[in-house]
């Protein structure tokens, strides 16, 4: 069964107006499209998303449409600022909306710190194990600044780095698709027999 496309959404977790995060979203988004892939952008500053409340989250407007997105979604690539060394409430909150969507789908993340971003980073997985996501086996971080001025990545270390992150999002983004999609209409035993529907 091929993947093609593999629909990937890439999202914003910045909601600041010259936010680096959008920069690097925005450059792998087209590095991936020009590679073959569907990519849908979700950025919280132009398509804000309420606070996360259970009780009325079905009924916002727009949330079935989100829902569909997030659902067709093979790969999720987070950008995240890093804040106060965890990932930033645009991101959490987002994060919050959705669990059964993510199951069995690949999360690249990619982490805008001073610091490296490690801890960032490890909520990001942390977030995946709760929702039966799988991560790249590494994250991604880069400083303002250094690697991202103004519009433009400026640090050729920066680029290799993400070379890697968009190929592998593909390359194993589209083998875990199509594991997913297999599994999904299989009787075998599996983490995502939970998922199927009924038939
Ligand atoms: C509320 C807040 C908390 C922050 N905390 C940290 C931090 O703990 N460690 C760090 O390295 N940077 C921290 N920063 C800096 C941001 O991570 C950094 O400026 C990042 O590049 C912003 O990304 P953006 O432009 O995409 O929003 C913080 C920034 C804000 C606004």
């Amino acid at each position: 069964m091929s993947i093609a496309p593999l629909n990937i959404l890439a999202v914003v977790g910045s909601l600041h107006r010259g936010s680096v995060t959008r920069v690097v979203i925005a450059y792998v988004a087209k590095r991936l499209r020009a590679e073959g892939c569907l990519v849908d952008v979700l950025d919280f500053e132009k398509e804000p998303l309420a606070l996360y409340n259970p009780d009325t989250a079905h009924d916002l407007p727009g949330y079935a449409e989100l829902q569909a997105r997030v659902e067709r979604a093979d790969v999720v690539i987070l950008g995240t600022p890093d804040y106060h060394g965890g990932i930033s409430g645009a991101t959490k909150n987002f994060l919050d909306h959705f669990w059964h969507e993510f199951a069995g789908k690949l999360f690249a993340t990619i982490v805008a710190s001073h610091e490296k971003g490690l801890t960032v980073t490890d909520q990001l997985r942390t977030v995946a194990r709760q929702c039966y996501a799988w991560t790249l086996p590494y994250g991604v971080s880069f400083t303002e600044e250094v690697d991202v001025n103004g519009e433009e990545i400026v640090n050729d270390d920066f680029k290799e780095r993400l070379d890697m992150l968009i190929r592998d999002a593909r390359v194993y983004g589209e083998v875990l698709a199509r594991q997913r999609r297999a599994d999904l209409t299989a009787t075998e035993p599996g983490f995502l027999a939970r998922h199927r529907k009924e038939a």
